[in-house]
């Protein structure tokens, strides 16, 4: 099974996996180095991840589905990434987080049909004083009310950002 992996990829998997004494230990790295380098995980990398490792594609399906980090689907024009720990909770990230499915027609952890936008849930930013936070791509916004994240999403549609 042949993957396009770049070749600083290639070279972190072949150094990390002999660090784990337990092979099925390195399943959860890899599926970030992978994800990092692909964007996302397919069929097809869950696959390449099993074979690597020498399990069955099932135990890497399960890693997949477990962590919410982890993303089936090609990321979207834009990444939206809502902070949902708690000083961000408190401060109303996730009625933050509703106005914007609302307004971008998508569902946290999905990507809009038009593949424009892919909203997901992150933990902390370490800005925790100007809650609730929102990165777009690798922006940050901050004190983001469900107001802000209107307008916010109005400059998204309209590829403003
Ligand atoms: S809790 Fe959201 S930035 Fe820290």
């Amino acid at each position: 099974m042949r993957m396009d992996l770049k070749s600083q990829t290639i070279d972190k998997i072949d150094k990390l996996v002999p660090r784990y004494p337990t092979i099925r230990s390195a399943a959860l790295p890899l599926c970030h180095l992978i994800q990092e380098d692909q964007g996302y995980l397919s069929k097809e990398a869950i696959e390449w991840i099993a074979n690597r490792l020498d399990l069955q594609p099932i135990n890497i399906q399960e890693i997949v589905t477990f962590y919410p980090m982890l993303r089936t689907e090609p990321t979207g024009k834009y990444h939206v990434r809502v902070c949902r720990t708690l000083p961000c909770a408190l401060a109303g990230a996730y009625s933050t987080c509703r106005r914007l499915e609302e307004e971008l027609d998508v569902s946290v952890g999905h990507t809009s049909e038009d593949g424009l936008v892919t909203l997901e849930f992150v933990e902390c930013h370490a800005d925790c004083g100007k809650a609730p936070v929102v990165m777009v791509g690798e922006d940050e916004y901050t004190d983001i009310s469900p107001d802000r994240a209107t307008e916010l999403a109005k400059k998204i549609k309209n590829g403003d950002l």
